[in-house]
């Protein structure tokens, strides 16, 4: 069967917004809570994670996963949520990044789809705040998701709930567990930000990306 490009899907923390830095201040603060403290560095390795997988990692850091009972670890991931979603009280449209909106329009204009690939609980609701839930044609449920990137189960869903095959999608992430899951589910990978391996092309940030270039990449 002859490829053609039918589909791009999309990352949402750190690729539509930077809600990824409000990840990282919120488990920050849920870590200094319990005496952990991380940084920046490690923080990246929580990108793309679930949240209960992103507080297991937090507390093996420092070995203290057997320190706490499942319901001890449900009340810390909430307590980060909820400071999460305190933190994104105030977004808005003026807080998509640069070149995103038209990108999305581009690709509408174009007839291809688009669909959303966070293994975020919350993405429904930032993708509402920034007037953008119209901009999707498919939202995969992170709610049904068993396991977090670098599988690639939330991009297979993805594709599978646009009718399309993940070999006619380009997959964009900021994550290297992000970028790892694309390339799983079989689709082409664009990587936004720095020090991201494996990606079939690889920007700076948001505002270079173009429909252009996801034809070019498509096509390698
Ligand atoms: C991903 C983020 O998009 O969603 C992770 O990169 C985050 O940092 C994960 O842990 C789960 O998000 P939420 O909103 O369900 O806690
Ligand atoms: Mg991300």
């Amino acid at each position: 069967m002859v490829r053609q490009l039918e589909a791009v899907i999309f990352d949402l923390d750190g690729v539509i917004t930077d809600s990824a830095h409000f990840h990282y201040l919120a488990w920050k603060q849920l870590a200094a809570d319990i005496d952990i403290e991380i940084d920046e560095a490690f923080n990246e390795t929580l990108k793309g994670i679930s949240r209960m997988d992103s507080l297991d990692l937090i507390l093996a850091k420092d070995g203290r996963e057997n320190d706490f009972t499942l319901e001890q670890k449900e009340e810390l991931a909430a307590k980060k949520n909820a400071h999460y979603v305190e933190l994104l009280k105030d977004l808005s449209p003026a807080d998509i990044l640069p070149g995103i909106k038209p990108l999305l329009d581009a690709i509408r204009a174009a007839n291809l789809k688009i669909a959303l690939a966070s293994v975020s609980k919350n993405a429904p609701m930032v993708l509402a705040a920034l007037d953008l839930t119209d901009s999707f044609d498919y939202l995969a449920d992170a709610a049904k998701i068993t396991h977090s990137k670098p599988d690639p189960e939330i991009f297979l869903v993805a594709a599978a709930g646009l009718g399309v095959e993940p070999a006619n999608a380009v997959g964009i992430e900021d994550a290297q567990a992000g970028v790892d899951a694309i390339k799983s589910a079989g689709m082409k990978a664009v990587g936004v930000g720095t020090g991201l391996v494996g990606t079939d092309e690889l920007v700076s940030d948001t505002s270079k990306l173009t429909l252009a270039m996801i034809q070019k990449v498509f096509q390698i």
